[in-house]
């Protein structure tokens, strides 16, 4: 992997999916939800940096990441995408980074043995830095009742959550931290599922102390007794994780929201394998409902990767709109490459999905769904918090399942904010979070997480549905 346009193309093939493509010519196109850079030249002394910076994934793992995708749109594997609505760099430790993962491979592992299919496991992670907001600018109240409005918090790519016209200044300087600790996240997490952490004979341990004592938890330690057994008797004819090396390793992929272009550019290089251009600032990137004009620079920029990409799908698009985005995102319509992620909001998804869903099918586009909860369920709570209620969740899950029955497709995957923490963002769940219980433990820096828990619950539910088709 080399640096993008100082490296010539290999074999003679265009380095683009589309052609006259080039990492920068998003700059020409109408672009929404980014932040208003103070100093120009901090910024572009900033890009500079970046552009020498190495890839932090290697464009081979994102091809196979488009096979596994591909699986996917067959109706043949899961795909599981989940982590913080927003990582911060306050909160960065290598217990929450553990923690996270051993969340997702517990949930991983119900939907798999629940399920009976391959689960593809992709991280919020590794960069999920930047956040499309509803306001550019927020109006807060401080301890001594004055209120300030204050550029809206973006990320921590952007600038500071808190309430301080000074920190709320965009800082290009943040690009770089977001970088640095995107690389020391991947490379914990390749550690743990590469260095015996994610062997399988480890999943009583994945149990969290908080989550065991829930009636997830125990339904949790009963499969993994039945794992267990299975292990044993695998091994007795001779298959151990030195036969099968799956047994005793992860792979898991880093996605996030392509949203700070000037980043995303920066690590865009050009494969030396096939001389196609990819964002190696992760294997997956997708597109936020907010950015996702056909004519806009967020698509104009993912057209051209060579990486799978995502597409966030809200109640307000339609079906022809759906179609044109394929076309431009997925002009060979390539299985694996386009992955559309639904997040209607528990009320609408029924009612909502299925004309999408037709349209793509009758179309014979090449698609992967995933199902997003969260997105559309967000209220706020009567205490001012931001949450959602766990039985929106579940509601919206079910809704779409029940749209891919009554269609005929597949539906393809989860992709969630959660956490491996034990907070009170959400309400419901096995230890019923009420609205009084909300602050107690409520740390997210944007949108309220599933703690681990209520993830793991919301595991059992699926593969229940996934066991009955
Ligand atoms: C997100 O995934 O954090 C997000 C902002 O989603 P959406 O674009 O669907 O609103
Ligand atoms: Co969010």
């Amino acid at each position: 992997m080399t640096e993008a346009q100082s490296t010539p193309l290999a074999f003679g093939q265009p380095a683009a999916a589309v052609p006259d493509w080039h990492p920068s010519d998003w700059r020409q196109r109408p672009v929404v939800q980014v932040p208003d850079w103070p100093d120009a030249e901090a910024l572009a002394r900033v890009e500079g940096q970046l552009r020498k910076l190495p890839p932090l994934v290697f464009a081979g793992e994102a091809r196979r990441l488009e096979q596994k995708l591909a699986a996917v749109s067959r109706g043949d594997a899961f795909l599981l995408q989940g982590g913080d609505c927003a990582e911060s760099f306050a909160e960065f430790s290598a217990n929450n980074i553990r923690d996270t993962l051993r969340a997702l491979l517990q949930m991983a592992i119900v939907l798999t043995f629940g399920g009976r299919k391959p689960v593809v496991k992709v991280g919020r992670l590794a960069g999920q830095f930047a956040k499309p907001r509803s306001s550019p600018t927020e109006t807060v109240v401080l301890p001594d009742g004055s209120e300030i409005t204050l550029p809206a918090y973006r990320g921590d790519m952007v600038n500071g959550m808190e309430a301080d016209a000074d920190r709320r200044r965009p800082d290009p300087g943040r690009l770089i931290e977001a970088y640095h600790q995107s690389t020391s996240t991947l490379n914990l997490l390749r550690a743990f599922t590469s260095g015996g952490y994610a062997d399988l004979h480890e999943v009583h341990r994945w149990n969290l102390d908080f989550v065991r004592q829930s009636p997830a938890g125990d339904r949790y330690a009963q499969m993994a007794g039945r794992l267990g057994e299975a292990l044993e008797f695998m091994e007795a004819i001779g298959i151990s994780s030195a036969s099968a090396p799956q047994l005793a390793t992860a792979e898991l992929y880093t996605s996030h929201e392509a949203l700070i272009l000037e980043y995303e550019e920066a690590l865009t290089r050009v494969d030396s394998t096939t001389g196609r251009y990819y964002d190696c600032s992760a294997h997956l990137l997708w597109i936020g409902d907010r950015t996702r004009d056909p004519e806009g620079a967020h698509v104009r920029f993912l057209q051209g990767i060579g990486n799978p990409v995502g597409l966030k799908c809200g109640p307000s698009l339609s079906p022809d709109t759906l179609l044109r985005l394929c076309d431009k995102l997925n002009p060979a319509n390539r299985p694996g490459r386009l992955l559309l992620i639904s997040r209607m909001g528990a009320g609408k998804v029924e009612t909502a999905l299925p004309p999408l869903l037709k349209a793509v099918e009758r179309e014979g586009r090449h698609v992967a769904w995933a199902c997003d909860p969260m997105h559309g369920n967000t209220v706020r709570s009567s205490v001012g918090l931001k949450t959602r209620a766990f039985e929106d969740i579940i509601s919206e899950v079910k809704g779409f399942f029940a749209a891919h029955e009554a269609v005929g497709t597949h539906p393809g995957g989860l992709h969630i904010e959660m956490t491996g923490q034990n907070v009170t963002e959400c309400l419901g769940g096995g230890d019923a979070i009420t609205e009084d219980r909300l602050g107690h433990r409520y740390h997210t820096h944007c949108d309220p997480r599933l703690n681990a828990n209520q993830a793991l619950e919301l595991a059992f539910l699926i593969a229940e549905k996934l066991a009955a088709r």
